[in-house]
C-alpha cells in the first residue's frame, strides 16, 4: 500500500511547512544558492498538489522571514525575481485547479513589483474554494505580535476595545493569520528542529514534523509520510488520554 492509501479520515485542517535546505542542495550540487531556490519552487508545486489530493484545505509556506532581508543583496534580488516569475506563471493553473493564493507578513516591505504581483494574483484566485495557500513573505512572528499589541492599544485608547474583554479570540482576529485556523501539523524540512519565528502563537497545539530532506528535493510522498506520522500520534489539547475516548 502506498502512504496515501494508509491514510485515514483525519486529514490535517491546516498543515504549514518552514521551507529549509535551498543553500544546502545547490551547495551539495555546486551550484548557486540561487538555483537551489529554483528548485524549490518544484517542491511547493509538490506540496501543493499533495495537500490538494488529501484534502487539506490550508496549507501556509514560509518563503521569506523578515530575517531574510539581511542575506546578500544578490541572493535576495534572485529571491524576489523568483516570486515574480512564479507568480505570473502559476496564475492559470491556481485558477485551473481552484486555488486561493493568500499572504502574511510585513507586504509593505517588498518591491514594489512584486507587491503589485502578489495582490493581483491574490485577488484573481479570491473565489477559489479547494484550498487557502498562504505565502508568508517578509514574515516574522515576533514582529506580527509587535504589530498587534500596537493595533489592539490604539483601539483600547479610542475606547473601541475594553482591556478586560482581551482574550485569544480578540488577539487571533489581529494577527496577519485572522482568516485562517490554528496549524495543525507544522512540518520543517533539512534536518533543522527549530520554529524561526514562524506563527509562534498559531502553533501553540501543533504537531511538529522534522525530515532531513532538503527542500528542492521535497516530493507528493513526503507530504503524505508526515501526514501519516501525524496520525499516529494523539492530541490531547492538555486533556488525558481517558477524557479523549
Ligand atoms: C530556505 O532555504 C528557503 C528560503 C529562504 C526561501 C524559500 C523559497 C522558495 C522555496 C522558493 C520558491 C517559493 C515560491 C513561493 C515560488 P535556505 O536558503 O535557508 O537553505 P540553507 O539553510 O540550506 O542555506
Amino acid at each position: 500500500m502506498t502512504q496515501k492509501e494508509q491514510l485515514n479520515s483525519n486529514i490535517p485542517h491546516h498543515i504549514a511547512i518552514i521551507m529549509d535546505g535551498n543553500g544546502r542542495w545547490a551547495k551539495k550540487k555546486g551550484l548557486l544558492r540561487a538555483i537551489g531556490h529554483e528548485n524549490g519552487a518544484k517542491g511547493v508545486q509538490e506540496a501543493v498538489e499533495a495537500c490538494t489530493e488529501i484534502g487539506v484545505k490550508y496549507l501556509t509556506l514560509y518563503a521569506f522571514s523578515t530575517e531574510n532581508w539581511n542575506r546578500p543583496k544578490r541572493e535576495v534580488d534572485a529571491l524576489m525575481k523568483l516570486l515574480v516569475n512564479s507568480l505570473k506563471k502559476e496564475v492559470a493553473s491556481l485558477q485551473k485547479n481552484n486555488i486561493k493564493l493568500n499572504a502574511i507578513g510585513n507586504l509593505d516591505a517588498l518591491p514594489e513589483k512584486v507587491k503589485n504581483e502578489l495582490l493581483y494574483v491574490i485577488d484573481q484566485t479570491k473565489d477559489n474554494t479547494q484550498i487557502t495557500v498562504t505565502l508568508a513573505l517578509s514574515y516574522g512572528s515576533r514582529e506580527e505580535l509587535i504589530k498587534t499589541v500596537k493595533d489592539i492599544s490604539i483601539k483600547v485608547k479610542n475606547n473601541l476595545i475594553s482591556p478586560h474583554l482581551i482574550n485569544e479570540t480578540v488577539i487571533s482576529e489581529h494577527l496577519y493569520t485572522k482568516n485562517l485556523p490554528d496549524v495543525d501539523l507544522l512540518i520543517r524540512t533539512s534536518g533543522e528542529q527549530r520554529i524561526s519565528n514562524f506563527l509562534l502563537w498559531q502553533i501553540a497545539y501543533a504537531e511538529l514534523y522534522f525530515t532531513k530532506i532538503l527542500w528542492p528535493d521535497f516530493r507528493k510522498t513526503d507530504l503524505f509520510e508526515a501526514v501519516l506520522n501525524y496520525q499516529q500520534r494523539e492530541r490531547r489539547f492538555g486533556k488525558t488520554s481517558e477524557q479523549l475516548s
